[in-house]
């Protein structure tokens, strides 16, 4: 289908930029709502071309500049009513994906931003693709269903449980909704090329520059990992087939998840790289930790530790019906294509950087 006018939110993200050009590539006209950020770059660096409000059409990309945590997401009344009656669909993708925020940061921004985009699609029963994250199932183990919120799940991080809450919002919104919810967001399938090393590519840097050595965890713990072309085609896709996907969850996940032991097999094929050591978290002594590997495992690893010990497995049922390709089962092929492209690109591999470099990359001490 053509010729949509879709509203995205988090226009100049790292899934929501991909999401703009190729839905503008199909030929739908783009309303990008951007925040800090005005220009809109692709996972491959490329800067998206846009075109003043007044001249946008089908496959142009128009920006509009918002706060999804104010009322009317910032605008005016007169720009907000034109949004509201203007568009086909609206992709919220806004949201800090940051690690260790304050919560009032994520309830704010993730909670009550997602509240008043559902409000604004509301107002005219617009269809709204909410993109949310596979792991609103917080700590649950074995398989998780794209059915499944609620469960009494125990939360490891703040951020997951904003996206619970944020779901929870779309799921009571007086409009047609689907949800997409990738896992962790990695390099492309083909080249690994990704544009933000944040989040689990940070705790990798600590982990080859052998700045963090032992962790609490367990070698068969599971990561997804999906690669971000994926997650876009798939967000695109349920745009387009809005009306097969009305009211149904997309988990957008790998072909498969990868153990610890797969990683720290990847990881030992790089002779430059060190390898961490899992500890039984019961077995697990940070205080027993040489002095700079305590400040890195409070400051950065302790936000990411529970992900060394989930064990889920997420169904995509119908993630594959809909999805116009599907992640290859490349297993740690797929490893080497992300880390070849991290030590390409000299993300992976020097030693140089310090802790006040780690801490910037992860938005500096809190
Ligand atoms: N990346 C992942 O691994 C991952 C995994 C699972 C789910 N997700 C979900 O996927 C979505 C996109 O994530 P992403 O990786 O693309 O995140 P991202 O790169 O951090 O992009 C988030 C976008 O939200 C915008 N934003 C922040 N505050 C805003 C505000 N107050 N009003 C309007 N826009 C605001 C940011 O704009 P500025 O930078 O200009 O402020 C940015 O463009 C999120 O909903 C996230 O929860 C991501």
């Amino acid at each position: 289908m053509s010729g949509l006018r879709v509203l995205v939110t988090g226009a100049a993200g790292l899934v929501g930029a991909e999401v703009v050009a190729r839905l503008a590539g199909e030929g739908h006209t783009v309303l990008a709502l951007v925040h800090k950020r005005p220009a809109i770059v692709r996972n491959d660096g490329e800067v998206v071309r846009t075109v003043p409000a007044g001249q946008s059409g089908p496959g142009l990309v128009s920006c509009v500049a918002g706060d999804v945590t104010k009322p009317m997401l910032g605008l005016t009344a007169e720009r907000y009513e034109e949004l509201a009656a203007g568009v086909d669909r609206i992709v919220h993708s806004a949201a800090t994906t940051d690690f260790g925020r304050r919560w009032e940061t994520y309830e704010s921004l993730n909670v009550d931003g997602t509240r008043n985009v559902v409000r604004l699609a509301s107002e005219r029963a617009v269809p709204l693709v909410h993109v949310s994250t596979a792991y609103v199932c917080g700590e649950r183990t074995g398989r998780v269903l794209e059915d499944d919120l609620d469960v009494g799940q125990r939360f490891g991080t703040g951020y997951e449980r904003s996206k619970f809450l944020a779901e929870q919002e779309v799921r009571a919104a007086a409009t047609p909704v689907a949800v997409v919810r990738p896992s962790m967001v990695v390099g492309t399938q083909e080249s690994g090329v990704i544009r933000d090393f944040k989040n689990m590519y940070v705790v990798l840097k600590l982990f080859t520059q052998g700045r963090v050595r032992s962790v609490p965890g367990f070698y068969d713990a599971l990561l997804d990992l999906v690669p971000v072309d994926y997650v876009a085609a798939l967000i695109c896709q349920v745009v387009n087939r809005f009306d097969e996907a009305r009211g149904l969850t997309f988990h957008a996940v790998g072909a498969a998840p990868h153990t610890l032991l797969d990683v720290s097999n990847a990881l030992a094929e790089y002779p430059m790289f060190e390898v961490p050591h899992y500890v039984s978290p019961s077995a697990f002594d940070v205080d027993a930790l040489p002095p700079d590997e305590r400040v890195y495992y409070r400051r950065i690893i302790a936000m990411y530790e529970s992900f060394f010990r989930r064990r889920a497995r997420f169904d995509d049922t119908n993630a594959a019906r809909l999805a116009p390709w599907r992640p290859e089962a490349t297993g740690v092929d797929y490893l080497r294509t992300l880390l070849d492209h991290c030590v390409r690109v000299g993300y992976l591999g020097r030693a140089e950087a310090g802790i006040g470099d780690v801490l910037r990359l992860t938005g500096g001490p809190r």
